[in-house]
């Protein structure tokens, strides 16, 4: 049977919130793409990811019109709390730079986004399998199956790999036109959801002597909690006891009690920094985990990925609209400079307040050291501030 071709402007593989967010806003711009993804929108929908959205990410999401849900239902954040030897140290980020954040999960960016996608009528193929990518330097094509069984070719001008970290698309390019980044760390999180009201008004970072631990929060009920483990950790050794002991030794003291319940969902996951550079070959453009991982600490994924989405729409519009490519040739190397700064302040972040297996006494003393520097200073503190709710500017 022949492939059904379809032509398109933009073709993107990968409908996670960077594919769907490129698509809406090339909509809005009066350019056409399609949209393949290999899971379904249920299966995405109920994966659990990171909860927290800088401001811009939100002012993005509103005036192009996704969804003022997170406006609703969000929960603005002022400020997060460092705690550590037992106490609590406030950032405000209000007071220090005049901005806040959003805990508004991913999978609830998602759903406003292809909720808004089908609306408008976008062209958004989920559980596809088969799919491949071909002549990225000349006339690009994506290859897939639909659930039926039906062979389809997408013919574009450009291919756009927002297919998230195992990247289809980024694999594609060739070894002698890249350089990729690493950083592995000897630790994960082990993540939970637990049945039990909030232990806090805003997210608590835990350093301790016993590893890390992040207080987060879902809804009234539902709360969602990491700490520090062993990468190697099977959830299955863990019952709600053991669980709460460790969170009980990183957490709990002077006054202070975390909330427990019933714990729902357990899951490790895995903890590392990359990048891949450029973030283009020839026609295709990589955006996202498909071209950078970064550490949950610093909460900067999805931010990124959303900042990625937002310079390429512009360099398309302008493409289209002006048929000037600068913005597009530009674009690897404009979107790395907030990569980078976010990279290092993930890496800050994790390394300030987790314990390295093994670390000795100076070690730790001197982590405290670097710990009391950032709260007892303003300019530290307003560092933490400006990069945890977003750098201005692109
Ligand atoms: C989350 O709520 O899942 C969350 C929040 C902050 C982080 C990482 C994860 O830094």
């Amino acid at each position: 049977m022949a492939r059904t071709r379809i032509t398109t402007q933009v073709a993107i593989m990968g409908a996670g919130p960077a594919g769907l967010m490129l698509s809406h806003l090339l909509a809005k711009q009066g350019i056409e793409s399609v949209v393949v993804e290999i899971r379904s929108r249920q299966a995405i929908e109920e994966t659990v990811r990171a909860g927290i959205l800088e401001h811009g990410t939100v002012n993005l999401l509103v005036d192009s019109g996704v969804s003022d849900r997170v406006l609703r239902e969000g929960d603005r954040h002022d400020g997060i709390e460092l705690r550590f030897n037992g106490e609590s140290h406030r950032i405000d980020f209000k007071e220090l730079v005049g901005e806040s954040v959003w805990l508004y999960p991913q999978t609830d960016v998602f759903m406003d986004l292809a909720a808004r996608r089908e609306a408008d009528g976008g062209d958004i193929r989920y559980g596809v399998t088969d799919t491949s990518v071909h002549e990225l330097e000349g006339r690009p094509k994506l290859w897939f199956t639909d659930a039926e069984g039906q062979e389809f070719e997408v013919e574009a001008d450009f291919l756009v790999g927002a297919d998230g970290s195992r990247s289809h698309c980024r694999r594609q390019i060739p070894e002698a036109a890249r350089t990729q980044y690493f950083h592995e760390y000897p630790f994960a999180w082990f993540g939970i959801l637990a049945e039990a009201p909030r232990s806090a008004d805003e997210l608590i970072y835990a350093n301790s002597e016993h590893g890390f631990a992040l207080i987060s929060q879902r809804t009234e009920t539902v709360q969602r909690m990491y700490f520090q483990c062993d990468p190697a950790e099977d959830v299955a050794d863990w019952d709600d006891e053991r669980i709460w002991a460790e969170f009980r030794k990183r957490v709990n003291g002077n006054g202070f009690e975390l909330k427990e319940g019933p714990v729902l969902e357990k899951v490790v996951l895995p903890f590392r920094s990359f990048v891949h550079a450029p973030m283009r070959h020839g026609k295709l453009f990589l955006a996202g985990d498909a071209a950078h991982t970064v550490p949950p600490t610093g909460a900067k994924g999805l931010n990124l990925a959303i900042n990625d989405v937002r310079l390429l729409a512009e360099g398309f519009e302008s493409f289209y609209g002006s048929r000037s490519s600068v913005l597009l040739d530009s674009y690897s190397d404009r979107t790395l400079e907030r990569v980078w700064k976010a990279q290092h302040f993930s890496y800050w972040m994790t390394s300030m307040l987790h314990t390295l297996p093994g670390a000795d006494d100076f070690s730790r003393a001197r982590q405290l050291g670097e710990l009391r520097s950032v709260v007892s200073s303003r300019h530290g503190q307003a560092y933490l501030a400006e990069a945890y709710t977003g750098w201005p500017g692109r």
